[in-house]
């Protein structure tokens, strides 16, 4: 028996987690919006709000306990997911489960499970836990090469090597902005990929897994900028994603929605890296399908029909980045972005910039992926933030 409302504990509150609240109180759940700062998106459309340190693992394990959710939806890496793992085994549903949080929060676990159990292909790779041990794989890789840390985000202390005089930095910067304390990094193989995509993989708990059309994306800095659906790739590449994806998700289990990354270089489709949860570059499927990628995800996570094939519109999300640091944002622009009829705009609603922080995304619609990207970027570059001297206006 499918009962509703249910009540929704969300880890991390920023705009995935404020999409997904909005999912969620659509159909009338109860939504408890955590973060380690106050008045994040999704605290402001969420019943209940707990600002606390979600890394701190006997913090988070009282808050569970204090407030007997039904579900535990993780919707950021940053989390203490020992706390996840001992709930879990005490009753509590984490969304999709702790191995799979675990696993793909760390580069090591998820290219371990991937490339050396599941036989996927990845660009080459090696670990390395301190700067002596380089000297030993680093004749296995050719210039340039990619540095990153074991545990990040966001691009957070990856670095395109050139040559090898570069090496001691790029390490340097690995450790220290990587979360956690491990001292590891891992040495990756530059692939110079055609296209990226983000293949948005449901994992149902009784029907059969489905995918959303592939998303093609760019990246600066290992950072998100554009994404654009649907992505033209050949099908026999596509379907090659969806049986990787699917062996994937099938080994990480749960129920839930997937964001499966892949670079497509040539002929090839190899596996980068996935999110157990939506996915940053899946915003885009707010204009672009009937149900986006927060209601996929909450409808295999409660149980809820879903369709066996989803269609998109061709559509592309452009990022709308602060150029400084602010203490509390306006936006100008946004009337002028809007007066394309295909364009809408998402503010995220975060309290303060900082330089190159993702405040919010243009999405725009196009009769090809072409029109509709300029729509998009229009859209992004009409809008400007600035510093609020008047609170009381907004
Ligand atoms: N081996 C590689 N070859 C070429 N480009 C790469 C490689 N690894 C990463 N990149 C580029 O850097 C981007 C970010 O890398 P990755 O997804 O591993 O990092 P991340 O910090 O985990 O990002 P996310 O925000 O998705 O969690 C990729 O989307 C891609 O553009
Ligand atoms: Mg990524």
């Amino acid at each position: 028996m499918n009962i509703l409302p249910k009540k929704l504990m969300v880890l991390g509150s920023g705009e995935l987690g404020k999409e997904l609240a909005i999912a969620a109180k659509r159909l009338g759940c109860f939504v408890i919006a955590c973060d380690k700062y106050s008045n994040a998106p999704a605290m402001q459309v969420a019943d209940e709000s707990l600002v606390f340190d979600m890394q701190n693992e006997s913090v988070l394990i009282s808050h569970i306990y204090k407030q007997k959710p039904d579900l535990i939806i993780p919707e950021i890496e940053a989390l203490a997911v020992t706390a996840l793992q001992r709930i879990e085994q005490e009753g509590f549903k984490v969304i999709p489960n702790a191995r799979a949080v675990t696993i793909t929060m760390n580069r090591d676990k998820i290219r371990d499970l991937a490339a050396n159990k599941l036989g996927i292909k990845t660009a080459k790779f090696a670990y390395v836990a301190n700067k002596k041990e380089i000297n030993n794989v680093i004749n296995d890789f050719n210039f340039p090469l990619i540095v990153k840390p074991i545990m990040s985000s966001s691009g957070k202390g990856q670095t395109l090597v050139k040559n090898i005089l570069d090496l001691e930095k790029a390490w340097d910067k690995a450790i220290k902005e990587a979360r956690g304390k491990s001292q590891k990094i891992i040495i990756e193989e530059f692939i110079n990929f055609d296209l990226e995509i983000t293949l948005l993989t449901i994992k149902q708990r009784n029907n059969s897994t489905i995918f959303c059309d592939p998303i093609g994306h760019e990246q600066s800095n290992g950072d998100y900028q554009s994404s654009w659906q649907p992505a033209e790739i050949p099908i026999d590449q596509l379907n090659k994603a969806k049986a990787i994806a699917k062996k994937i998700t099938d080994n990480l289990g749960g129920e839930g929605l997937f964001g499966v990354e892949f670079f497509i270089a040539g002929d090839e489709v190899i596996f980068s890296e996935l999110s157990p949860r939506p996915h940053d570059t899946g915003l885009v499927t707010i204009i672009s399908q009937e149900l986006n990628e927060f209601e996929l995800h909450l409808y295999a996570i409660l149980g809820l029909p879903l369709p066996k094939k989803i269609n998109s519109k061709i559509s592309s999300s452009k990022v709308i980045l602060s150029k400084k640091d602010i203490k509390s944002v306006a936006y100008i622009g946004i009337d002028k972005a809007l007066v394309n009829s295909q364009t809408r705009v998402l503010i995220f609603g975060k309290p303060n910039a900082k330089k190159g922080r993702r405040m919010g995304v243009a999405l725009a619609k196009g009769k090809d992926i072409q029109e509709a990207r300029f729509n998009a970027n229009q859209a992004s570059n009409s809008i400007e933030i600035f510093e609020n001297n008047n609170i009381n206006s907004v």
